[in-house]
């Protein structure tokens, strides 16, 4: 079989066979695939499509290229939470510690900030002497310790999509619902978990910007989890403003700990409230969502949650003290405020520019090299619908760097539009759930 001959086969349209798919995966595991062709090839997908079928055997060939993981020796039901990617968004540090005080087994393997998205690797690692890089044991003895482990891609799970990631960042290949698909879903699969709650974004700040291509990538995973053997939902939440108040490390995981103490924004709370209560409901902790949701603000109200936060972070190495005290995390010295250029309503804070600022800061990556800075970031304190007088504060930002701060402000101005009339709030949980 020669790459060039399926490369033109999917340039010109036809669907691929699931002997080419696997052809092409064990190429990039191997490295026997040049880049160049692995990237025509992702190219010609993105302009192409792939049919389901194509994707299920694009997503089987990829969880191949590594291990499963087998949890069965370990009782309770494992599952796990996991988002298509946005800004501000960093319910798995709250999702996780709650479901674990709830009596449900998380694995969650995550990862970094790439492009204007944050990671949940990249702000767990905000908490001093927090380790990511768990072996596959150490996270099965964390699951059966504390009820959860949070933990980095290892490199026996998925290697493929590890390789085509990397590729896709720099290709121009993200965006497309069968590559998502595959990689989001080999990851999850390969992990061992019994069920899947996918929190798909939407707007701006998501890789799906429209709601219906957001449905069609909801779509897509859940029929591959499912397909799989691994009961899976997803939610469409909004994305087109940051989700909370912080984005940047340090301050996202400041923003989770005070929604554990029961505070918080309300948006950041109700997607939280939500994907966890599915969790329930899905590994039948809870008969129904009002009674999962019940569970849920209770965990937090009594401090189970929190309680439980602070025994994942001991357990994998980390200052547990953060919790009560703020200043352990790392802070940056320097502060500017963004405020108002005129009276009015905020109709748009951009979620997709607000990331970059963050990035430009220091605190993302353009690079999956680049190394990221844990303190810097903006507190958004308007949020859109809010109503401005000129000259009042709307960002805060977070910055070390003058030249720095200079790219983001330029980004964060860009980002923020006001208006007379406020514009239509749109709902924070989108009403799709498949
Ligand atoms: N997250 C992933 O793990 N893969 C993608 O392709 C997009 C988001």
């Amino acid at each position: 079989m020669r790459a060039v001959d399926i490369i033109i086969r999917k340039r010109d349209g036809y669907a691929l066979t699931r002997e080419e798919i696997a052809h092409f995966v064990t190429g990039v595991t191997e490295g026997s695939l040049p880049d160049y062709q692995a990237s025509a090839l992702l190219m010609a997908i993105v302009v192409r499509g792939m049919s389901s079928e194509e994707t299920a055997w694009l997503t089987e060939a990829m969880v191949d290229s590594g291990i499963r993981v087998d949890l069965g020796d370990i009782d309770g039901v494992k599952v796990d939470k996991h988002s298509t990617g946005g800004v501000g968004d960093k319910t798995s540090l709250i999702v996780a510690p709650v479901a674990a005080a709830c009596g449900l087994l998380v694995p969650m393997m995550s990862g970094r900030g790439l492009g204007h998205t944050g990671g949940t690797l990249d702000k767990l690692e905000a908490i001093p002497g927090f380790r990511v890089d768990l072996s596959l044991e150490q996270m099965k003895a964390a699951l059966a310790t504390v009820g959860c482990a949070m933990l980095g891609q290892t490199a026996q799970i998925a290697p493929a999509d590890k390789k085509l990631y990397a590729l896709r960042d720099v290709t121009g290949t993200v965006e497309s619902i069968a590559l998502i698909s595959a990689s989001i879903m080999s990851k999850k699969i390969a992990e061992g978990i019994d069920a899947l709650v996918l929190d798909v974004k939407t707007g701006s700040g998501g890789f799906m910007k429209t709601e219906a291509d957001s449905r069609r990538l909801a779509e897509s995973l859940v029929s591959i989890g499912n397909a799989s053997g691994v009961k899976t939902e997803a939610v469409i939440t909004a994305m087109d403003s940051p989700l909370g108040r912080a984005v940047g490390n340090a301050l996202e995981v400041i923003e989770c700990i005070e929604v554990l103490k029961g505070g918080g924004p309300a948006d950041l709370i109700a997607v939280s409230v939500e994907l966890t209560a599915r969790m329930l409901v899905l590994g039948r902790i809870a008969p129904d969502k009002d009674d999962a949701e019940r569970r849920v603000r209770a965990a937090i109200q009594s401090g189970a949650a929190l309680e439980r936060l602070g025994r994942i972070i001991e357990n994998q190495g980390g200052d547990r003290r953060v919790i009560d005290e703020a200043s352990r995390f790392p802070t940056a010295a320097e502060r500017h405020v963004v405020k108002a250029s005129r009276t009015g309503f905020i109709t748009r804070l951009d979620a997709e520019g607000v990331g970059r600022a963050s990035v430009a800061l220091g605190a993302g990556r353009d690079r999956v090299e680049d190394t990221v800075d844990p303190a810097v970031g903006l507190l958004v304190l308007r949020k859109p619908g809010d109503q401005v007088s000129a000259g009042e504060p709307l960002l805060e930002i977070h910055y070390r760097d003058g030249a720095r701060l200079e790219a983001a402000l330029a980004l964060a101005r860009a980002a923020i539009a006001i208006d007379d009339r406020p514009a239509p709030a749109l709902p924070v949980l989108a009403s799709e759930v498949v």
